[in-house]
């Protein structure tokens, strides 16, 4: 008896199999319920008393044997099947990879960067959290100064008050801190204000400003820069500019561009009138050279600010300025740009 248990330890130790069934056939073969395994052990009662520690030691070595055997096998055939979905046929087609998309704010913030790099300018950037200094009183808005209120602001902290920037013109005061002209930058960012969220409206939407600062800068460089700026990004050269007032800026106006009445779309984005206003901009306030440095004798200089929100929903007539926002891959995935 105890050399037929030898025999099978020697077999189970040579087992092979191609396949799991082959594997399963063997588990049960010798360790199913009416497996060998089991046919040994109800022979041990049998077995004569001085045999007993023997026979019982080789069927305990059948056992792991066995055992052992069940889980290499197993284990190598898992292993061998995962090789074969990576490598095994490959002739099969490549997994498809989806091509992303740009956001339509990145795309319209590029293009803006783009034009104005041609033309000399720079982009700085600065922190959404700011502090009352350089979003309002650098500009020119002192504490109490009722144009604050024209910009609703979230504050984070008050006293000493700490806000969401309400306009990237505070990255504008950084930028006047940290050098001296000639300067010539655009500062695109995120800007929050606490307004009603609507289809025209968000609590927080996107801006470029911009800002040139030299000797001798006159409101005719203004006017130039904004016709450049305005042929390259909508095909129009045709603009008006309406007096307007901002705190940091003086003279101030506000630029429409002749979008034209051709279509009914023309008609209704532009109230059947043809214009579309689309930026604020000014002679920078000698004030505000002053509190960021600069010698408001020896320079002046012009500053503009618009939102990109406003201008991609323009651009790729979309009715509702929230859609920019929500994520929904259905819109987000019509927007394709080499920029
Ligand atoms: N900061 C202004 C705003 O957010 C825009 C602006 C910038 C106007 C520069 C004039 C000059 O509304």
């Amino acid at each position: 008896m105890i050399e037929t248990i030898r025999e099978h330890i020697l077999q189970v130790e040579n087992f092979t199999a191609e396949d799991k069934a082959a594997v399963e056939a063997f588990r049960i073969k010798y360790l199913g319920k009416k497996g060998l395994l089991n046919d040994f052990f109800a022979e041990f009662k049998n077995v004569p008393n001085e045999q007993k520690k023997e026979f019982g030691q080789s069927i305990n070595q059948l056992k792991q044997a066995a055992l052992h055997k069940v889980d290499s096998l197993t284990k190598t055939l898992e292993h061998n099947s995962e090789q074969e979905g990576v490598f095994g046929d490959l002739t099969r087609p490549g997994e498809p990879i989806e091509l992303g998309a740009r956001h339509p704010i990145s795309i319209v913030k590029n293009r803006i960067i783009e034009i104005f790099s041609r033309i000399g300018f720079n982009v700085s950037e600065g922190p959404e959290i700011e502090d009352d200094w350089h979003n309002f009183t650098a500009l020119n808005l002192p504490e109490y100064h009722p144009a604050r209120d024209m910009q609703d602001t979230f504050f984070v902290q008050t006293d000493p008050d700490v806000l969401l920037r309400t306009h990237t013109s505070s990255v504008q005061v950084r930028y006047m801190e940290n050098n001296q002209p000639p300067i010539r930058t655009i500062s695109p960012g995120r800007v929050y204000r606490n307004e009603a969220i609507s289809a025209r409206s968000h609590c927080f939407f996107h801006q470029v400003e911009g800002l040139y600062i030299d000797k001798d800068v006159s409101f005719a460089d203004l006017k130039q820069t904004l016709q450049y700026f305005t042929t390259e990004l909508f095909g129009k050269s045709k603009i008006r500019l309406r007096p307007s007032y901002f705190p940091f800026t003086e003279p101030s106006a506000e630029v429409d561009v002749y979008w034209g009445l051709e279509t009914e779309t023309d008609y209704k984005m532009t109230k059947g009138t043809g214009w579309l206003e689309i930026m604020g901009c000014g002679m920078v306030d000698p004030n505000v050279l002053k509190n960021c440095g600069i010698d408001s004798d020896e320079y002046s200089g012009f500053a503009f600010g618009m939102g990109i929100d406003r201008i991609a929903l323009l651009l790729h007539q979309i009715s509702d300025i929230r859609l920019l926002s929500e994520n929904d891959l259905r819109f987000l995935e019509q927007f394709r740009s080499v920029l």
